[in-house]
């Protein structure tokens, strides 16, 4: 983009927000986290996650999100599964099961989060190991912790987090096949392979993200004439439909409510009618998708606005896609890795809509960056 001699342009790198600037950085914020992230820290990480008696994962907001599909990683990667908690939860409810043989994976991008440095001081009184995975190496949570793994995405303003919460994603799956490969559950060979599908994706996604916003921009159009809506999906992207919902709420004030699709003929689907949104991010095992095709047409039926985001050469997006159904194409990656590729037209699209509605998109009203309270 041309800059322009205007300082507050300048500032945020030519991008008309900061949350703009900061989706476009998603790739380049993948590879310096891939870099900065050292393996001898990794190895002791992966060796803390296999030693621990129990294990939780707290964080609020977006971090918890992330955390949520870390639980997918470890529990297909290593065979371990973690408790994932609000960090609001955890010391009011989990604290009589922590002793010294627990881990603490404590996940705050701004590291000075209230509730997680609360429920550390509580697990570290408690004889704990914590680690902490943070994108501000000088933050409390970063002093709190045994050991802390950076998320290295550089400095994000916007108060909806978007580079932070892929580059989270991708350190947590740095630490489950780290934690996947000392359990003797993958070859270093595959654990390679499976670095070099980030350096891939990454790459893509740099060539491919101005084509997914011009999507994205067209579904936030159809959105914008929606009073409210549901994103949904099932199994590792479920958690992703949260995070969506969450994004849509701060970025363009859109109600928006994350729906895992197994429950959506539970209830959810009374609301669907002309005028509402249903956002499906087509789940990426084969057996899951097909299950959601349903709740698809059923949306489609009702005259609902309906927008579908998966995998670009996934076969039915692309049916959809001649069928008249507003899809957005997102780059093709391995499994444990869509939910990164899925998030950044998820995020663009919570973008697209609050620059359409005109929405104070870097500042929500009521929000903070950190909450430290
Ligand atoms: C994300 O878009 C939100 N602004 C918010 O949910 C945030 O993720 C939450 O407050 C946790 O922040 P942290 O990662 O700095 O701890």
């Amino acid at each position: 983009l041309p800059l322009q001699l205007d300082p507050i342009l300048v500032e945020k790198g030519g991008y008309k927000h900061h949350m703009l600037r900061e989706i476009n950085e998603v790739p380049e914020a993948l590879l310096r986290t891939l870099s900065s992230v050292q393996k001898r820290y990794l190895n002791l990480a992966g060796r803390l996650v296999t030693g621990a008696d129990n294990i939780y994962i707290i964080a609020n907001g977006t971090s918890l999100h992330a955390g949520m599909i870390a639980s997918y990683y470890f529990s297909e990667l290593a065979g371990i599964s973690p408790i994932v908690t609000s960090a609001a939860e955890f010391p009011l409810y989990y604290l009589e099961n922590v002793g010294p043989g627990t881990l603490v994976i404590a996940i705050s991008q701004s590291g000075e989060t209230g509730d997680v440095l609360s429920s550390l001081y509580e697990a570290k009184l408690r004889g704990a190991t914590i680690l902490g995975i943070t994108n501000y190496v000088g933050s409390r949570l970063a002093r709190l912790s045994n050991l802390y793994l950076p998320i290295a995405a550089g400095p994000e303003i916007a108060v909806p987090a978007t580079k932070t919460f892929t580059s989270t994603l991708q350190v947590l799956y740095l630490v489950a096949l780290s934690s996947s490969r000392q359990k003797g559950k993958i070859e270093e060979s595959e654990q390679k392979a499976r670095l070099e599908a980030i350096k891939k994706l990454a790459q893509s996604l740099d060539e491919r993200l101005a084509f997914i916003d011009s999507e994205a921009t067209k579904a936030a159009e159809k959105i914008s004439l929606c009073r409210s809506g549901y994103v949904v999906s099932r199994g590792l992207t479920y958690p992703l439909a949260l995070e969506g919902a969450l994004k849509l709420k701060e970025a363009s004030y859109f109600h928006a409510e994350g729906v895992e699709a197994g429950e959506f003929k539970h209830g959810p689907f009374v609301l669907v009618e002309q005028g509402f949104a249903t956002i499906f991010i087509m789940p990426v095992e084969k057996v899951s998708a097909e299950a959601t095709f349903p709740s698809i047409e059923m949306a489609r039926q009702t005259g609902a606005t309906v927008v579908v985001i998966g995998s670009e050469n996934n076969q039915k997006l692309l049916e959809l896609s001649q069928d008249g159904v507003t899809t957005i194409r997102a780059v093709e990656t391995e499994r444990h890795l869509a939910p990164i590729s899925l998030a950044v037209p998820l995020q663009l699209l919570a973008y697209r809509l609050g620059e359409k509605l005109n929405r104070p998109i870097d500042t929500p009203r009521h929000l903070v960056k950190a909450v430290t309270q």
